[in-house]
C-alpha cells in the first residue's frame, strides 16, 4: 500500500526575532537558517519516518538537487518530483522568543505541476493505495478525479485555508484533516465547539481528525467521538507540527491501528517537533516516537 502526496516543497528561511515584525517596523533576527519544508515535504518526510510507503509528487527548481537527496534519504519515493525552471517554492518564517510565528509563502514550482504530470505519477496506483493533498500546490481536483477513478482512498489537508476552493473539494475526500483555525474558516464559525457540531452534522460519513492545539485532537467519525489529549512539552518552534501529525498517523492509520492508537502516534511525535527548531528538520523518528510514547504510561 502506497500514499501518493501532491504537495508543496519549500526553502524555509527562518529568522529567529525577538517579535515578530510590525508594520513599518525594521528589525534585525538573532539567527537565520535555510531548512527544508513545505506542507507536502513535511508530510512526506514525516510518513516515510513512520514506516509508511510514500511517493512524493511535486515540483522544484533545477538547481535544488540537495532537496531531492534530503527527501530521499529519509525513505521518499522521489522519482514524481520534476525539476522545473523558475524558483522553488520557498517561505519566509519569523519564529519569535515565545515560539510564534508568522510566515509569507512564495509557491514557485508547486504551482507550475501539470495534470500530465500528476496522472503519469499516479499510473501504478490503484485500489488500495492513498492519495493526501495539501493546499499549497495547484491540481487538487484533477488529481483527486484520477484517484477516485482508480478506487484509491483520498486524504485532505486544506492548509493554508482557501474555504471557496476547499469546499467544493469535500464530496471527493474520505479523510478530512483540519486544525480548529481552518475548520472554523470552512464553517462559518467562531467556536471548535461549533466549527465540530458543523462538520459532524454537514459530513456524517466523512473521517474528520480536528486539531485543537493543546486542547489535543477530536476524531469524528463512523466510530464516533474519540479524543486524543496533547502531550505537555516545552514548544521551541510549531513550525512542522501539524505537519509531523498527520504523517505519523496517517502512517498508523494506514497499518490498520485504530483511530485511537493513531491520533496518539500523531500527537506523541509532534509533541517531539515542537521541542526542535525548523519544519523537515525536527521530524522525530519512529523510535524516538516510540521511546517517548512509554515514558508516558
Ligand atoms: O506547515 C509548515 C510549513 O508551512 C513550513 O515548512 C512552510 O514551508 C509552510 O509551507
Amino acid at each position: 500500500m502506497t500514499i501518493y502526496n501532491l504537495g508543496s516543497i519549500n526553502l524555509d528561511h527562518l529568522y529567529q526575532v525577538d517579535h515578530l515584525v510590525r508594520p513599518g517596523e525594521t528589525l534585525t533576527s538573532s539567527d537565520f537558517q535555510t531548512v527544508l519544508g513545505g506542507k507536502g515535504a513535511n508530510q512526506s518526510i514525516a510518513l516515510a519516518k513512520a514506516g509508511a510507503q510514500v511517493c512524493h509528487i511535486g515540483a522544484i527548481g533545477r538547481s535544488d538537487d540537495w532537496v531531492l537527496d534530503l527527501m530521499g534519504t529519509a525513505g521518499v519515493d522521489t522519482s514524481a518530483i520534476a525539476q522545473l525552471e523558475g524558483a522553488s517554492g520557498h517561505a519566509i518564517i519569523q519564529l519569535d522568543r515565545e515560539a510564534e510565528n508568522a510566515i509569507i509563502l512564495f509557491p514557485g514550482a508547486n504551482h507550475r505541476l501539470t495534470e500530465d504530470h500528476i496522472r503519469s505519477a499516479l499510473n501504478g496506483a490503484g485500489k488500495g493505495d492513498w492519495l493526501l493533498l495539501q493546499h499549497e500546490t495547484n491540481g487538487l481536483a484533477e488529481a483527486m478525479n484520477i484517484a477516485r477513478q482508480k478506487g484509491m482512498k483520498v486524504a485532505y489537508n486544506p492548509a493554508p485555508m482557501v474555504v471557496t476552493e476547499a469546499r467544493p473539494l469535500i464530496d471527493k475526500v474520505d479523510l478530512l484533516i483540519v486544525n480548529e483555525v481552518e475548520a472554523m474558516d470552512l464553517t462559518a464559525t467562531s467556536t471548535a465547539e461549533q466549527a465540530e457540531a458543523v462538520l459532524r452534522a454537514d459530513y456524517p460519513q466523512l473521517q474528520i481528525l480536528l486539531t485543537l492545539g493543546k486542547a489535543g485532537v477530536v476524531y469524528l467519525g463512523p466510530e464516533g467521538r474519540l479524543h486524543q489529549p496533547a502531550f505537555m512539552v516545552k514548544a521551541v518552534d510549531t513550525t512542522g507540527a501539524g505537519d509531523t501529525f498527520i504523517g505519523f498517523s496517517l502512517a498508523a492509520l494506514m497499518s490498520d491501528a485504530s483511530p485511537k492508537q493513531a491520533m496518539r502516534q500523531g500527537a506523541a511525535a509532534s509533541a517531539l517537533c515542537v521541542t526542535r527548531l525548523g519544519a523537515s528538520t525536527s521530524i522525530p523518528s519512529l523510535p524516538e516516537v516510540e521511546r517517548f510514547l512509554t515514558q508516558q504510561e
